[in-house]
């Protein structure tokens, strides 16, 4: 008896202890006051310290300067210094010879992965599978914080209606809808409900705000917009992922209304912590608050960080201007100590949250076994499945039989190791990635022959490899011909003026489809192309983006049928580059377009549609979407979570199973601000064996039906309501009814 006593008492104890030595982050209460404690010791150069983060070198390594102004306190934070050895070796500075050991919060761009590479997020995006964002970027999170990473600069919010802007690539695509709904997964993949968990890291909202808006695409341009069109097309995945709990925000590089957003009080502070309440802190884009004087709003550097530090920035990226002329600024009173007191106490709140204090070091002997396992792999294979958008198919050309008894497998990207990781990929090794060839090879029969020629390059004038191709193609049952576009043509300092395939690649395809032979394309890309020749002339299109390490697997997984594809389109596809911006939620203008009326809304050389519209994709199987029925037709003005019933019922009419994205849009007819021909608030995917037919039920409430009005308020207004419900933005059946007056 008495040793079981005894027994249970070390078992308390030895609990009590864990959790003590595992203490999650404190509570918020208990945060505040150590932050109390800790300002209070502070000198202003540690404070300003805390607000500095400086770059690493190639690599993941530190600067050489970088232990010395740890040790002094005067480095808060890097960026790219990764790995459980480096990372650990700068902690130890800070914990072992900092006078107040406050950890360094590590950060990086983990993106889209960070050693196994998942499609880019215009890719995940077409799953229209928050739920897939969600797990990979929890894949993502558990690869960086074992190999010494806190903080990723993602996810990256911007939406983009200009696929001539490269960092299209980064985001979820046109819609603020959607955009919010992968905003949300995103910052649960990757911080979870609690960032201090062993396999969690800090997330960023970016790049707050409008930097998608970038006049003709032109990366760091300027932006210039209503507050209306702000609110309602370019917050919205920020206040999603502002309610999700995400711990940081960072400030953009462009000009919005003439004041740069990492010197724009009105969107840093009115907005997200006057408005939102977020209470984490924000960083400037790299060296964004230097470029204020390049903007024309800072007179020099002083100025510079006296305009970002006031506005609402916390933490200076790169350029060191904060940490300069901080103590000058405030001797001179142009800043206060409570904004430099309040700055340092965002950061710190964070530095709790996430477990920093308690849980400095990385696990250097875990970091090896727990990055690209094959589970994380499998995963990625299935997202990139679920991405990929069948954008034709004549005839049933695809799938393909695995038992032909001749593929020839062509073009610039068809056995390409780098393309398919697209930008920013984080650790990812081109070594790693499975290419379109070799998940071919490894998924037709045994006696399929298989043979590969490279054809041209994506850039530059040569057609030296035509001839090959060319004979390849002819001595084969198929021709599967990969182009688009290669990594270093997105993302960053990626704007195109032109989105024709470049190089020869569109002379390849007509070459080998000159052949006579069934020719796929099949696309690697990170934005929309104008790809009508091959849409129009070849039997089967697929896009494939660029789907990560596991793209060539996937990719032959849907060609060869093993995946039913069931991706559809985030953003719309232009017909030529002239038409840009052209996007599904526009407003119908006084004349909206006609054919046989010339003083119409479009354009004399090119029709108004685009090549394909938002939210377009097919499957090998049909769907039939019919009996839409609304729960009333006059309903009193919706309030909190009063709802409206949307039903429709989904029917898979082919001979395959395969999943559906049935999509939801509504129209204020009239109001008293002109409203978007259409807006989408609902979609839902779901899986149907042939023949199944299911019941779908869609909830309106007031969030969908409202707009920002004159006075800057949202509100829903009385009067008549569209709802459509449909397969894409264009093919959809309607229904009306009424918001009456009346409170
Ligand atoms: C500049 C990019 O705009 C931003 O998205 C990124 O997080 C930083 N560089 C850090 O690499």
């Amino acid at each position: 008896m008495k040793v079981i006593r005894y027994a249970s008492l070390l078992l308390a104890l030895a609990l009590l202890a864990t959790v003590t030595l595992n203490s999650a982050p404190q509570r918020p209460a208990n945060n505040e006051k150590r932050i109390d404690a800790l300002l209070a010791r502070m000198t202003l150069a540690e404070k300003l310290g805390q607000l500095q983060q400086l770059d690493g070198e190639g690599n993941g390594t530190f600067r050489p300067e970088h232990p010395d102004l740890i040790r002094k306190g005067l480095l808060g934070s890097t960026l790219n210094v990764r790995g459980a050895k480096n990372t650990n070796q700068l902690q130890h500075v800070a914990m072992d010879e900092s006078r107040l050991k406050i950890p360094v919060l590590f950060g990086f761009d983990v993106i889209h992965g960070y050693r196994t590479i998942f499609p880019i997020p215009l890719a995940e995006a077409s799953s229209w599978d928050p739920a897939s964002a969600e797990r990979s970027t929890s894949i993502a999170a558990q690869e960086a914080r074992d190999s010494g990473v806190r903080w990723t600069f993602a996810p990256m919010l911007d939406i983009a209606r200009d696929p001539r802007w490269g960092r299209i690539t980064e985001g979820a695509g046109e819609d603020p809808f959607l955009g919010a709904a992968f905003a949300r997964a995103r910052v649960r993949g990757f911080q979870g409900t609690d960032y201090s968990a062993p396999d969690k890291i800090l997330a960023c909202a970016k790049h707050w705000v409008a930097y998608g808006a970038t006049e003709g695409g032109r990366d760091y341009n300027t932006t210039d917009m209503s507050e209306n069109t702000l609110r309602e097309i370019y917050f919205p995945p920020f206040k999603a992922a502002v309610d999700a709990g995400v711990g940081s925000v960072m400030s953009a590089f462009n000009d919005l209304n003439g004041v740069p957003a990492s010197a724009n009080p009105f969107t840093l502070t009115k907005v997200l912590r006057g408005e939102w309440k977020f209470d984490g802190f924000v960083v400037s884009d790299y060296t964004s608050v230097k470029e204020l004087i390049n903007h024309g709003l800072a007179a020099d550097d002083q100025d510079a960080a006296r305009l970002a530090l006031n506005a609402g920035v916390d933490m200076e990226m790169v350029s060191r201007l904060f940490n300069q002329h901080g103590s000058q600024l405030l001797k001179e009173g142009k800043i206060s100590q409570a904004t430099i007191d309040e700055a340092v106490r965002r950061i710190l709140r964070i530095k709790f949250r996430l477990g920093l204090f308690e849980h400095p070091y990385t696990d250097e002997a875990r970091e090896k076994g727990s990055l690209l396992t094959a589970s994380n792999r499998a995963t990625a294979r299935a997202i990139a499945d679920r991405s990929m958008v069948l954008l034709k198919n004549e005839r049933e050309t695809l799938p393909l039989s695995k038992a032909l008894h001749s593929i020839a497998v062509i073009g610039p990207l068809a056995d390409d190791h780098r393309s398919p990781l697209g930008w920013w990929s984080g650790d990812g090794k081109p070594e790693d990635t499975v290419t379109p060839l070799t998940g071919i090879r490894a998924k037709v029969s045994p006696a399929t022959k298989v043979s590969y020629a490279k054809g041209c390059d994506t850039q530059g004038d040569s057609t030296e490899g035509f001839a090959e191709a060319v004979a390849l193609a002819r001595d084969s049952d198929v021709a599967i011909v990969f182009v688009g576009e290669s990594a270093e043509m997105v993302g960053e300092a990626a704007s195109k003026s032109s989105l024709d395939l470049t190089g020869r690649q569109l002379d390849l395809v007509k070459a080998v489809h000159a052949t006579g032979k069934p020719t796929i394309v099949v696309l690697i890309n990170g934005r929309p192309l104008t790809v009508g020749w091959i849409v129009e002339n070849t039997p089967a299109v697929l896009e494939a983006w660029m789907g990560g390490t596991e793209a060539g697997n996937a990719i032959a997984d849907v060609l060869f049928g093993d995946v039913n594809p069931s991706g559809k389109l985030p953003v719309t596809w232009p017909r030529t580059v002239g038409q840009v911006p052209l996007y599904y939620n526009h407003m119908n203008t006084g004349r909206p377009p006609e054919a046989n009326n010339r003083y119409t809304s479009k354009y004399l050389d090119v029709p108004w549609t685009p090549l394909f519209p938002f939210g377009y994709g097919l499957s090998y199987t049909q769907f039939k979407i019919t009996n839409l029925q609304l729960s009333a037709k006059s309903v009193l003005p919706l309030r909190g979570n009063d709802t409206l019933a949307v039903t429709v019922d989904v029917e898979n009419t082919g001979k395959r199973t395969g999943d559906e994205v049935v999509q939801l849009y509504i129209r204020d007819v009239t109001a008293s601000m002109t409203r978007p021909v259409k807006e989408l608030k609902g979609f839902k995917r779901v899986t149907l064996q042939p023949g199944e037919k299911i019941r779908l039920e869609f909830a309106l409430k007031a969030e969908h039906l409202g707009f920002w009005n004159r006075e800057m308020r949202f509100t829903v207004e009385p009067g008549k309501f569209k709802v459509m419900v449909g397969a894409n933005s264009e093919d959809l059946i309607e229904a009306t009814f009424e918001v009456q007056n009346g409170s």
